[in-house]
């Protein structure tokens, strides 16, 4: 009896094991492409989900400019070109979200490039731009190309893998339980293993969330980039200017009238007590 029992506690033990192992395996992300509901053709909208809901939510429009190295005229030197290369929206997404920390892998033309972002939560005060409270921020750039592509680097160029990345950022550094929206244009400069080049990646139209969504779908209350806020400022300031002037200019007017009407009435009164006295 108690060898049976044993085993039926092992054989639930081993059930459950699986339940567990097919349990993980299950919550495995899954990307919704969105990308259809923007009517701007450069911008990617995904959302990653796991366990059934979303753990990450993103849209923006990616380019990147890539200088690289072609054979001169005398054959001997190599010119300085430029590729600009736009993030497609046939892109292959891949996520990862664990609880301080979240990825985006993106990748296309069959993976002869791949771009990664990586967030963090920032708990401590790190940041001396935010007097208090957690941030979340984008801190990891890495992005990998290579010269032999023909669609973005000319034919001849001097060939090679190369990644270009920064580390230790702190972009779009946002409070925790929000989402980050910015819809200027940003830039950031990466290295490149390619003799230490700049490649430039460009975003613009921005709304990320990494970290924190609380429904299905649906992003958290927007945290506005400092452009945007700066040219909503801009944008507003002629409207309050136009208005306080013509407050103003009411009051005036006003003031102006009420004092008219007073100085009228008392220059009247001695003019009607002569009157009076010629009368008289
Ligand atoms: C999904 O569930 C797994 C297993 O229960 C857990 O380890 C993981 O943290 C969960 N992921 C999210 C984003 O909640
Ligand atoms: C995502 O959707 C857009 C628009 O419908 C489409 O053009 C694109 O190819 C899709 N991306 C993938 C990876 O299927």
């Amino acid at each position: 009896m108690a060898s049976r029992s044993s085993c039926a506690v092992l054989g639930l033990q081993a059930f459950i094991l699986l339940l567990y192992t097919v349990g993980r395996n299950m919550a495995e992300q899954e990307v919704e492409n969105l990308s259809g509901l923007s009517s701007n053709p450069a911008k990617n909208i995904f959302a990653i989900r796991e366990n059934g809901t979303t753990c990450l939510m993103a849209e923006f429009a990616a380019k990147i400019i890539v200088p690289y190295e072609v054979p001169s005229i005398n054959e001997v030197d190599w010119d300085l070109e430029e590729a600009i290369i736009q993030l497609p929206r046939d892109t292959e997404i891949k996520g990862k979200c664990w609880n301080n920390e979240s990825e985006l892998h993106l990748s296309w033309l069959d993976k002869a490039y791949t771009l990664k972002l990586s967030f963090l939560k920032v708990t401590e005060f790190e940041d001396s731009t935010k007097s208090h409270g957690k941030n979340w921020k984008l801190n990891k750039i890495q992005f990998s190309y290579n010269v032999s592509e023909r669609t973005n680097f000319k034919n001849g160029a001097r060939p090679g893998k190369h990644t270009a990345s920064k580390q230790h950022l702190s972009l779009m550094v946002t409070p925790i339980g929000m989402s980050y929206e910015c819809d200027s244009p940003e830039r950031v400069s990466l290295t490149s293993t390619d003799h230490q080049k700049i490649v430039t990646l460009l975003l613009s139209d921005v709304h990320i969330q990494p970290f924190d969504i609380n429904s299905d779908f649906v992003y958290s209350e927007d945290y506005r980039c400092q452009t945007d806020q700066r040219k909503q400022l801009e944008e507003s300031l002629p409207v309050i200017l136009g208005i306080t002037l013509g407050v103003a200019i009411v009051i005036i007017l006003a003031v102006y009238h009420i004092h008219h009407k007073m100085t009228a009435n008392q220059v009247q009164l001695p003019r009607d007590r002569s009157l009076y006295k010629h009368m008289g």
